[in-house]
């Protein structure tokens, strides 16, 4: 191509886009416009620009400068229309859709998990009781779970197929001190298996390690085991723990702090039952159960810390005595929101979980 055809070219697009120009009289022309003739894919510029390839090399230069010429010229037409149509071109199109005067768009707000909302509740009711909060891992040894519990090792409750054992090595019976040496570290090697604790138990232990006496504490959190799950079960739920070690303690304070806690938790006059059981950390052990809306209700577990759990911690059971208590969160937490399978907690399904927004 000699340089006469393309430079043609390009003072018919040029004229073309400066009669378009200047009868455009909107931000949306101006932008067809704009896609039309400077686009950055298939605009006419450009389509032009690729002919210049074609241009013999002597013309080239020429070809070049005329097109560079034309391309300024056309962006200076097309300032001069964004002017007069009020400027900003792009993104005033879009600004210009905007109406003010609609009503705004609420953004949406999380809400705390009922499960959250029970355990916030659970802590300020005990804190009112004197109670301080106390925590502990969810990984455990099998002391902490166990053998300072008082859990002999053939006992059910240690079989593997009822808890969460972690695949690590497994190491003779552990003994107290090989573990205190392990704490901190899950190879396992060392202080013997870990599993994922089955109870907050294992809390009363490490704070009677590691606290001086008396104590008044309680401890929330997670505890698991492989059950199936159905409306009243799942492998992970919350439990929260309770202990109090003074001189003096006895089963009727365990009674009045658990009828107190109740009465405020689920409002009104709760009664409480105490039905004789077995756990090999308490003697004696209770079943707890709340009367509430016309029926009695199992809570949890309670009774006086056996002699053999001081023994393991190395407190003196002649001086100090103490009671100690487990309930399940879930159940508390679904009883007082007419919660009635306790996978609904843990679907994540907002839908069902922003009906308990406060
Ligand atoms: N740890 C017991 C359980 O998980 C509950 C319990 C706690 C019982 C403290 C007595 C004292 O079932």
């Amino acid at each position: 191509m000699s340089l006469d055809p393309f430079v043609r070219s390009l003072d018919a697009m040029l004229e073309e886009a400066r009669a378009l120009l200047s009868s455009a009289t909107s931000a949306e022309d101006l932008e067809a416009l704009r896609v039309r003739f400077t686009g950055a894919k298939s605009g006419a510029l450009k389509t032009i620009q690729k002919g210049l390839a074609e241009v013999s090399p002597e013309d080239r230069p020429a070809a070049g400068k005329r097109f560079n010429e034309v391309r300024e010229s056309l962006q200076a037409l097309m300032d001069e229309a964004s002017q007069r149509i009020g400027g900003g071109g792009r993104s005033k199109a879009t600004r210009s859709r905007i109406d003010p005067t609609l009503p705004g768009q609420r953004p949406r707000i999380g809400v705390v998990h009922p499960i959250t909302q029970t355990i916030e509740h659970l802590k300020e009711i005990m804190g009112r009781l004197g109670f301080t909060v106390a925590e502990g891992p969810e990984i455990e040894d099998e002391w902490h779970n166990f053998v300072a519990l008082n859990i002999p090792e053939d006992h059910p409750a240690r079989d593997p197929l009822d808890n969460f054992y972690l695949a690590t090595a497994k190491s003779a019976s552990p003994s107290r001190d090989a573990m205190e040496t392990n704490l901190g570290s899950n190879d396992g090697t060392i202080g013997g298996p870990r599993l994922l604790r089955s109870q907050t138990s294992t809390v009363q232990i490490r704070v009677m390690e590691n606290e001086p006496l008396p104590m008044r504490i309680i401890s929330l959190g997670r505890v698991y085991r492989p059950d199936a799950p159905d409306a009243t079960h799942f492998p992970m739920f919350h439990q929260m723990e309770g202990l109090w070690v003074d001189e003096h303690v006895t089963m009727a304070q365990l009674k009045s702090v658990l009828k107190l806690f109740a009465t405020s938790y689920l409002g009104g006059d709760v009664k409480v039952r105490f039905r004789p059981s077995f756990f090999p950390f308490t003697e004696p052990s209770v079943e707890v159960d709340y009367w509430w809306n016309d029926q009695w209700i199992e809570f949890g577990g309670a009774g006086m810390v056996d002699p053999n759990v001081f023994r393991a911690v190395n407190i003196d059971s002649e001086r100090w005595s103490g009671f100690a208590f487990g309930l399940g969160v879930e159940r508390l937490c679904m009883r007082r929101f007419g919660i009635t399978d306790i996978r609904d907690l843990y679907r994540s399904d907002v839908r069902f979980l922003r009906q308990f927004a406060t």
